[in-house]
């Protein structure tokens, strides 16, 4: 029996947050639903972010409300929370749910998200990445308390768009500190898409040694994912070696949209994740498994290009 692998999609977080064009809510909506359809393991829908930093997902919530009805069993939803702000707009969300539609989790899982390069992180988030990690310190144990999975994304695994390259054990410092504090999974993200095989490999190896005999809170032990962008065409490279090294949860966006607006230079704009449906034909081809429709995906792929056409 092969392993199976597990794929989120990403597409309407990472995917439209850097679009000069804020996308309507319903189309949002539309979005997700198609991505559901797709058999997705977990969907990323929004981030309940400073609509200031990010006006582009400003609706989160008015999103989650529409995507309520149509949740059904199986997958697993997301959204980033920068803050303890953003964490009790979630709750909000959840508890609205369930007093109106009886859904006892609409939400599911929280992403808290710190880099490994200093300069990133004060771009991103306005603070240094030990101011950052402290504003997970009360966040995670309360996300916990409401049933929240919280996943920690790390950015900047190889290289910063500011400071250059990052090395290994940077990464790995912020993953100890992440999983100190509790979280669940740990979500290696290589924000401008520079890794290559070469140089990601002893990233993971410095991540997997961070998470050995790790035992998380409430739920399983805490996995690893992989969030990779395509600037260079070697994403599905570095797939190829993270299934090698045992990683079995990845990142795509349908249509391949996406980018960080705070990783664009004067020179070069944030590119965008690698695209779902490469992502699922490398991990087949390799000899996996997922859940993945192809024909659905295909359709969701398409729509979210057409987005932004
Ligand atoms: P700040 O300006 O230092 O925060 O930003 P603040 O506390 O001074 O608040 C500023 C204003 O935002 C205030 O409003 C707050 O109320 C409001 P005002 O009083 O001026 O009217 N505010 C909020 N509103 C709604 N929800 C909130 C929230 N928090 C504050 N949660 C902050 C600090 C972290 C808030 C800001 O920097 C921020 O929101 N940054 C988010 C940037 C972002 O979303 N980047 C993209 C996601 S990360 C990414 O793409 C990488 C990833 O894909 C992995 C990879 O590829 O590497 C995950
Ligand atoms: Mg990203």
């Amino acid at each position: 029996m092969t392993s199976r692998v597990r794929i989120t999609d990403v597409s309407p977080r990472d995917g439209l947050q850097a679009e000069k064009a804020i996308v309507p809510t319903v189309d949002k909506a539309r979005l997700v639903e198609l991505v559901r359809r797709a058999n997705v393991d977990e969907i990323e829908v929004s981030s309940f972010v400073s609509p200031k930093w990010v006006p582009q997902l400003g609706d989160a919530s008015g999103l989650f409300e529409l995507v309520t009805q149509s949740k059904g069993e199986g997958v697993c939803y997301s959204a980033l929370v920068p803050n303890m702000r953003g964490l009790e707009s979630a709750i909000e969300v959840n508890k609205r749910a369930r007093e109106q539609n009886g859904i006892e989790r609409l939400i599911d899982k929280v992403s808290v998200f710190a880099a490994a390069s200093e300069a990133f992180s004060l771009k991103n988030t306005n603070g240094t990445i030990d101011e950052v990690l402290k504003r997970f310190e009360g966040l995670i144990p309360l996300a916990h308390e409401h049933g929240l999975m919280v996943r920690g994304y790390i950015s900047c695994i190889v290289r910063c768009p500011f400071d250059g390259d990052v090395s290994p054990v940077a990464v790995g410092d912020v993953a100890s500190r992440l999983l100190d504090m509790g979280a669940d999974e740990l979500d290696l993200g290589d924000t401008i898409g520079a890794a290559t095989p070469e140089t990601i490999e002893p990233v993971i190896m410095e991540a997997i040694d961070r998470l050995e005999g790790r035992a998380s809170n409430d739920f399983d032990e805490p996995t690893l994912t992989l969030h990779l962008h395509d600037t260079f065409g070697h994403a599905s490279d570095c797939v190829r070696i993270a299934l090698e090294l045992g990683v079995r949860s990845f990142d795509g966006s349908a249509g391949g949209l996406g980018g960080c607006p705070y990783a664009s230079t004067e020179t070069a704009r944030a590119p965008g994740n690698i695209s779902t449906m490469l992502l699922n034909q490398t991990i087949r081809e390799a000899g996996f498994r997922t859940g993945i429709d192809e024909a659905a995906l295909f359709e969701a792929s398409e729509y979210a290009a057409g987005l932004l056409a």
